[in-house]
């Protein structure tokens, strides 16, 4: 359940200072996906913002950004019984996308999804690793939205909050396993 997840990561993320620049603490999320038990744990947990309170699924797809998300949504939309869409950085997909550019701390970035990846009117859910800016989350739901589609959720292992994500991902609901 949610709690077993929480306990999972709190126990299993390391702290990695000054990576990958001076005065940046990474969040090493791959000592969780080494751990069986954890990775089962966490993989349910996130799965949770697929469904509604009688357990029903709720979403018709699940997109995970590249590359940690890929590693998160796609156990999810197997458990939720529902397809995999990649949301890939930029000239990564062979035919036909929508891409947004967003604005970085330095610079900007691109991201893409196949235009006949999301059908109009399908409900997504969105899962990835890390909710830093938010910058990731806003462009992937501008992606899933250019497809006709509605990002209905959005699910993450770890927020940062001090970064305030929130202030840009607007009404979007967001599931944070584990706020820092
Ligand atoms: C990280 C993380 C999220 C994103 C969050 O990915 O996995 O996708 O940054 O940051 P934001 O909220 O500020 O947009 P990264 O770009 O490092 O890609 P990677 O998973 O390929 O390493």
């Amino acid at each position: 359940d949610r709690r077993t997840a929480q306990e999972a990561l709190e126990r299993l993320i390391v702290d990695v200072p000054d990576w990958p620049e001076p005065g940046v603490t990474f969040k090493d999320i791959t000592p969780v996906l080494a751990d069986h038990h954890a990775f089962s744990a966490i993989i349910t947990a996130l799965a949770a913002a697929g469904k509604d309170d009688h357990g029903n699924v709720v979403v018709d797809k699940v997109v995970g950004m590249e590359a940690r998300g890929f590693i998160l949504a796609a156990p999810v939309a197997l458990a939720l019984g529902v397809g995999f869409v990649p949301i890939r950085k930029a000239g990564k997909l062979p035919r036909e996308t929508h891409a947004v550019t967003y604005t970085l701390e330095y610079g900007e970035a691109t991201l893409e999804v196949h235009r006949d990846g999301i059908a109009p009117g399908e409900r997504v859910l969105m899962i990835d690793d890390v909710l830093a800016t938010g910058g990731t989350v806003v462009a992937t739901r501008q992606l899933i939205e250019a497809c006709g589609g509605t990002a209905t959720s959005c699910s993450v292992l770890l927020e940062l909050g001090f970064l305030e994500p929130r202030a840009v991902t607007g009404d979007l609901p967001i599931a944070s396993l584990l706020t820092v």
